[in-house]
């Protein structure tokens, strides 16, 4: 939750005065993340902002964009560039799409109505987080414009995990997100120790009928954390591949799998003919240690070999970052906490501005580079090269 005022989800309510010279100083994303941490109180930044156990991942997800180089191209003709491009055969305005995060409402009054609405002016994509505080149909019947996929996480009541893809499909979101990498929920010391808990005056609002039945107090926490007791208690941990088999029989909607890493787990989603592979570490909130995601995309591209959308997430930040994911074979980035820092700061003009700054810092970078389309920056080789090849041909 906000630890003063609610800093509202609305334009008028962040064009205040306090909230307009708050966010007038936000000129990046890191700016974002500072003044957000110090809106937030100890439950929420602390939910948000943590990473699993020791947090070297955590680290690395932004780090390791930095030893990625540019080899720009020069005299090019950039008076004019074209930074829009598809996913799933539809249109984005820039490559740049809001991955899954639960519990928005912690950050801003409407939560993820914000956010995708904010998507939804700048003609991105929003992903819905089954736990979301607010439901498929709040974000259908609120932004009915949006381009919205639904991120899944498999109970092991599978009644239950099926109504969550037929309402997602009622509802006309485009694409299933499964989440593979949460089996069990990774262990963050600051939830532990904050007892992480669910606000009182909110609920997983995709689960109304259940909620009846008290299932939403099993994010509050009776000792450790709540949602590590919830995740436990509910979440399927004997997922495996002939589920996505499974998934694909139910619905006809696109699946994506979340949180590949490696090559081989790459192929096997291939195999399974998804139809698309975000590459992610969660955030850096499930096994630490595992390589950033910028440095384990190249070998996941390279085993995909075009037969599905490959889309990465963890550490973006600013439009270089964007720009190298892209240039190494991603089709689009997703991103989640700069979002939620932006819904800290101010709400829906938050997000908005938060997603402005990457558009342009991303068309900055497209012409610095010389590139005048994504395409260009996807299919030109060796714009981007990883710094010890440069060092080892010396
Ligand atoms: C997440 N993430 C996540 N992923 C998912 O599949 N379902 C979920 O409900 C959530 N919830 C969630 C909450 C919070 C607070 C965070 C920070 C993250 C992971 C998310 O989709 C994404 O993979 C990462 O957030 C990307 O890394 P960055 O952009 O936060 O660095
Ligand atoms: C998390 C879950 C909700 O990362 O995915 O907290």
């Amino acid at each position: 939750m906000l630890s003063e005022n609610d800093t509202g989800s609305s334009l008028s309510t962040a064009s205040t005065k306090e909230n307009r010279d708050g966010l007038s100083n936000c000129i990046c994303v890191d700016d974002f993340e500072a003044l957000a941490t110090t809106k937030l109180d100890r439950n929420s930044c602390g939910y948000y902002n943590s990473g699993a156990t020791s947090q070297q991942t955590l680290l690395e997800n932004c780090t390791a964009f930095k030893s990625w180089r540019f080899r720009p191209m020069v005299l090019r003709d950039v008076s004019s560039v074209d930074p829009s491009t598809e996913i799933l055969g539809r249109k984005i305005s820039f490559p740049v799409c809001i991955a899954p995060t639960a519990m928005n409402k912690m950050a801003s009054r409407k939560g993820e109505i914000d956010s995708a609405n904010a998507a939804c002016s700048l003609n991105s994509g929003f992903t819905l987080s089954s736990w979301a505080t607010s439901s498929i149909e709040d974000i259908a019947e609120n932004v009915p414009s949006v381009l919205r996929w639904f991120q899944l996480y498999v109970y092991k009541d599978r009644v239950l995990t099926k109504e969550l893809v037929k309402r997602a499909e009622n509802c006309n979101f485009k694409a299933i997100v499964v989440t593979v990498d949460t089996p069990v929920l990774g262990r963050r010391y600051q939830d532990v120790r904050n007892k992480f808990s669910l606000p009182e005056n909110l609920v997983l609002k995709n689960f109304e009928q259940q909620n009846k039945l008290g299932f939403s107090d099993g994010v509050r926490s009776s000792g450790d954390s709540g949602l590590a007791e919830y995740v436990a208690s509910l979440i399927d941990p004997s997922l495996n591949w002939d589920d996505i088999e499974w998934l694909k029989s139910m619905t006809t909607l696109p699946i994506i799998v979340k949180g590949i890493l490696t090559a081989e787990m790459a192929a096997e989603a291939v195999n399974h003919q998804v139809d698309g592979i975000l590459v992610s570490n969660h955030g850096a909130r499930q096994l630490d240690g595992v390589l950033p995601t910028i440095n384990a995309l190249p070998e996941i591209v390279k085993a995909v070999r075009g037969r599905c959308e490959v889309y990465l997430d963890g550490g973006i930040r600013n439009g270089g970052d964007i720009a190298k994911a892209i240039a190494l074979g991603a089709k689009a980035v997703f991103i989640g906490r700069p979002v939620l820092w932006g819904l800290a700061c101010g709400g829906e003009f938050g997000v908005k501005k938060v997603l402005e700054i990457l558009r342009d810092e991303f068309i900055l970078t497209m012409k610095l580079l010389g590139v005048t389309s994504v395409r260009e920056l996807q299919s030109t080789p060796n714009l981007v090269v990883h710094e010890t090849n440069i060092l080892s041909k010396l």
